[in-house]
């Protein structure tokens, strides 16, 4: 089986990533504290924003965050607002075009990249500009632009700081994790205070291993997704494997309802089962440690599948078949 050592090493590094990133956005903090945060990006360039989500539905941050992954700008947005544009190449169309709308409307905008369009934007307009290290693929940037957004606010020493623990590459759990997914289409439930992290898992999934992959929160799941799971099985639910991500500190009916969804889609969907302990003593820990779970797991998928997990060839001929958006009628 193939390895991609380059892959390894840029995974082992990722934890240090966010501090890294934040000492790069520090001096960019804007001189006044926002009262508002409009995170605009795609793709692996919005998880900074779906991080800084899950912190503000948290309590963490204490002003209003909104995720725009779209063009232009939401039409209602919090007063004195900042628009924080996050593009790792600097060339998604959509971040641009929010990028501009922004500037049109006279908002405070930092813009967040490795150069592109988006960096020549801002050097033009004169925006603050962080310039993170360019060679990464997007999702594996995850901890310089999540660093940048949390130092650029002052949020990277809340809570114990953001540090991550360092999971061994061979780490058991994930390579069991890739095993169990052998052949199946994982669907990722969490707590609502971590979708976020199984979205980033979702997306890991389809990137990196190149499968299709799904996520979705408690206590929604017993709402709705457990009916069309296990009132009368469809045969396709052999190909499915449930990964449940589970936080010691969650809501204790969270927890509750996370051991009786899985007996039920064991028993009666026929649905393997996985529950996954976030470890770690604070946000930060528990997220990275997440963040590089679902990473290595879908890395060892990769491996195992024998694909690439670097290609993402498919995106970019996508967005080059899309032409430039000034071409379109
Ligand atoms: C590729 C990836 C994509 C990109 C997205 C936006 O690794 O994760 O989802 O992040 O297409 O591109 P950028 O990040 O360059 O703005």
């Amino acid at each position: 089986m193939k390895r991609y050592p380059e892959f390894e090493r840029m995974l082992a590094d990722l934890p240090s990533h966010f501090s890294r990133g934040a000492k790069l956005g520090r001096p960019k903090a804007p001189a006044s504290a926002p009262k508002g945060v409009v995170v605009c990006g795609m793709g692996g360039s919005a998880l900074p924003g779906l991080i800084l989500e899950a912190m503000a539905s948290s309590g963490n941050l204490g002003v209003p965050v909104i995720v725009w992954r779209n063009y232009d700008l939401p039409r209602i947005m919090p007063p004195q607002s900042l628009v924080i544009c996050l593009s790792y190449s600097g060339n998604t169309e959509e971040t641009i075009s929010s990028f501009l709308r922004a500037r049109r409307k006279r908002l405070p905008i930092l813009a967040i990249t490795t150069g592109g369009k988006l960096a020549e934007a801002a050097r033009k307009y004169r925006v603050p500009l962080v310039l993170i290290p360019a060679g990464l693929p997007p999702r594996l940037a995850i901890g310089y632009l999540t660093g940048a957004v949390l130092g650029a606010l002052k949020l990277d020493r809340i809570g114990g700081g953001i540090t991550g623990q360092k999971l061994m590459p061979a780490s058991r759990v994930s390579k069991n994790i890739a095993r169990l997914l052998t052949a199946k289409i994982p669907l990722i439930y969490s707590p609502p205070e971590w979708q976020t992290l199984a979205h980033i898992w979702k997306i890991a999934f389809n990137e990196n291993a190149k499968i299709p992959a799904f996520s979705y929160a408690f206590p929604e799941i017993n709402h709705n997704e457990m009916m069309g799971l296990a009132s009368r099985p469809l045969p396709a639910n052999k190909t499915l494997a449930a990964i449940f991500l589970a936080d010691s500190a969650s809501h204790p009916r969270i927890r509750r309802r996370i051991k009786l969804t899985q007996a039920i889609l064991r028993r009666r969907a026929k649905i393997k089962t996985l529950e996954v302990k976030l470890s770690g003593r604070s946000f930060f820990e528990k997220l990275i440690y997440g963040i590089e779970l679902g990473y290595w797991s879908s890395y060892w998928l990769a491996v195992g599948r024998g694909v690439n997990p670097f290609d993402e060839k498919l995106i970019e001929d996508f967005k080059k078949e899309m032409g430039s958006p000034k071409a379109t009628p």
